[in-house]
């Protein structure tokens, strides 16, 4: 697939109430964009389906399922899916070999025992050339947040733990896996690590973590209030979205179109893992 889409200005129009989510997910997406998806494709923990509609330019993908009921609905409100329907990624209910791709943005670092998970997307390859494309935050996230590597360079090693121990909380984080340590977990799953990429350089999660600060995103903050959900009827925040849109998409650009040069850490990364026939 080429990304030929500028995702900084969709996903701004998406996430205009959190902009650091969007500049997160653009550089995100501009990445897996680079990847090709051949049906039958499986979206794995699909959350409202807004990531899938934007990555894949409103073409509809064929499976989406997610374990959270509130999100099946809006994702087959959002139009991304032919099919969509709650389930857990631990026990999917496709048979053997039903897709040709597995997409999971986002999604694994959630999950505290991966294995069972990786196990089930690899039964439901095709097993002659299945691919399972992910997205995770790196081994490197933690180490390339602005505050943690602000307090360790003022001496507080303590200090910096706790605050990425804080953001792991926040963002319900259970771990964060080498490309190695990956290339193991997907062999359980009778899959063979094709690529390990990063993406997201270190100037990029340093602003992403300024920003979260700034915005207030995870708190209480007077942004938080503006952009409330239960204010959507308000008028205000129409204005407020355009000037998010306006503002970000010109002052972000340079950091969206930032990569991550070769043998440099990046704060996410992705992985292909390839069935391999005969296994499992
Ligand atoms: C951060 S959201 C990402 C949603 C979507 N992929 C996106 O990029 O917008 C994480 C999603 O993983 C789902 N999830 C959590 N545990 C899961 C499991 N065991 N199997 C499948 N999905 C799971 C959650 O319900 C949630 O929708």
């Amino acid at each position: 697939m080429k990304p030929t889409t500028d995702f900084l200005t969709r996903l701004l129009s998406v996430y205009w109430f959190a902009p650091p989510v969007a500049l997160w997910r653009a550089v995100e997406l501009r990445t897996a964009a680079e990847e090709t998806y051949p049906p039958p494709l499986l979206d794995l923990g699909c959350g409202d389906g807004l990531v899938a509609r934007v990555l894949f330019d409103d073409r509809p993908v064929d499976v989406g399922m997610d374990p959270w009921m509130a999100q099946v609905r809006q994702a087959a409100r959002s139009g991304a899916y032919r099919w969509v329907q709650q389930a857990n990624g631990v026990q999917l209910p496709y048979p053997d070999g039903a897709f040709a791709t597995a997409f999971s943005n986002s999604v694994l670092e959630h999950i505290p025992d991966v294995r069972p998970v990786l196990r089930e997307v690899g039964r439901v390859l095709r097993p002659t050339d299945g691919r399972f494309i992910f997205t995770i935050p790196s081994d490197l996230f933690r180490r390339l947040l602005y505050f943690y590597q602000q307090r360790l360079a003022s001496g507080d090693r303590e200090g910096a733990e706790r605050y990425a121990a804080e953001v792991d909380a926040r963002l319900e984080h259970h771990h964060y896996y080498t490309p190695q340590e990956w290339a193991g977990l997907l062999a359980e799953g009778g899959m063979a690590l094709e690529k390990a990429r990063y993406y997201i350089p270190r100037p990029v999660e340093q602003l992403w973590d300024r920003e979260n600060a700034q915005f207030g995103i995870g708190h209480r903050s007077l942004w938080s209030l503006l952009a409330s959900p239960r204010l959507r009827r308000a008028g205000y925040q129409r204005l407020l979205a355009r000037w998010v849109v306006r503002r970000y998409s010109r002052l972000w650009r340079p950091h969206y179109e930032l990569d991550v040069a070769p043998g440099e850490p990046g704060g996410g990364l992705l992985i292909v893992g390839r069935r391999e026939a005969g296994r499992q």
